[in-house]
């Protein structure tokens, strides 16, 4: 059985430097030792020094970033390289976050991004998933479009260095409908499986993780996980260290 792994997707939060050392120090505290689960934390960029600093000691999590320019370097206001966050320890990049594209991301700027972050040795985690979901199945093209697009020019080595998050849009945030059932994460988990292994090979796309997003239910964590869910990406429960850590012990129990 693969390693599971659980990130935890801060978005623009919390509010200041201090609330951000407190609530990574108590998640980690939270977090059992020798876990065979990988946990990622993902916090606002600003942050990330000072997270880094702390977990030296720890190592019991690793940090992720919630994006990256996929510039080297140079005249580009505003933005963040990748080697600035590879030097203070960042080892994954969630990329193509739905709220991201909803600010005017595309598929040609988040492949420029993958391209980048696997150039640094980064695993970057790529978001996928449909805004809704349709009688005639035209959702099933959207999400292979975005997975074409994004992976276009990747070669095939590549592939199992990336982790795709499944989060489909009406899922994700307070706004959301509901959480996709763990039936509806299995089909799409073989679909995303059979697009990957028509452009890369079904050998090359065995180890690729397939997680689920969005407003994920902590009772359904042992059913998801039968259904073969690498593990999760969360949003808001990842803010709250009592939910985060049962997300993780109950995924750690079920394996
Ligand atoms: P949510 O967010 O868990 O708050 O629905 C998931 C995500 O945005 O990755």
């Amino acid at each position: 059985m693969s390693k599971k792994i659980i990130i935890g997707n801060w978005k623009m939060n919390p509010s200041s430097q201090r609330e951000a050392l407190d609530l990574f120090k108590l998640t980690i505290k939270a977090i059992p030792n020798k876990l065979k689960t990988d946990v990622v934390i993902c916090p606002p960029f600003i942050y990330l020094e000072s997270l880094s600093r702390f977990l030296k000691t720890k190592r019991k999590a690793s940090l992720g970033a919630q994006n990256v320019s996929w510039e080297e370097k140079g005249a580009f206001t505003g933005e963040i390289s990748m080697e600035m966050l590879k030097d203070v320890g960042v080892k994954y990049v969630i990329l193509g976050h739905s709220e991201r594209r909803a600010m005017g991301e595309n598929n040609i700027d988040i492949n420029k991004k993958i391209k980048m972050t696997l150039s640094f040795g980064i695993t970057p985690v790529l978001c996928i998933g449909e805004l809704k979901r349709d009688e005639n199945h035209e959702y099933l093209s959207f999400v292979k479009k975005q997975i074409e697009e994004c992976l276009a020019g990747i070669v095939k080595s590549s592939i199992s260095k990336i982790i795709i998050a499944y989060e489909p849009v009406w899922a994700v945030g307070k706004g959301s409908i509901r959480e996709a059932n763990p039936e509806e994460f299995h089909e799409m988990r073989i679909f995303i499986k059979k697009v990957l292994s028509d452009k890369f090979g079904a050998k090359m796309v065995e180890k690729v993780k397939i997680l689920y997003g969005g407003s994920l239910h902590i009772d359904d964590i042992p059913q998801f996980l039968k259904e073969d869910a690498d593990g999760f990406l969360v949003g808001r429960n990842s803010l709250d260290v009592k939910k985060f850590s049962e997300i993780i012990n109950i995924t750690e129990n079920s394996l």
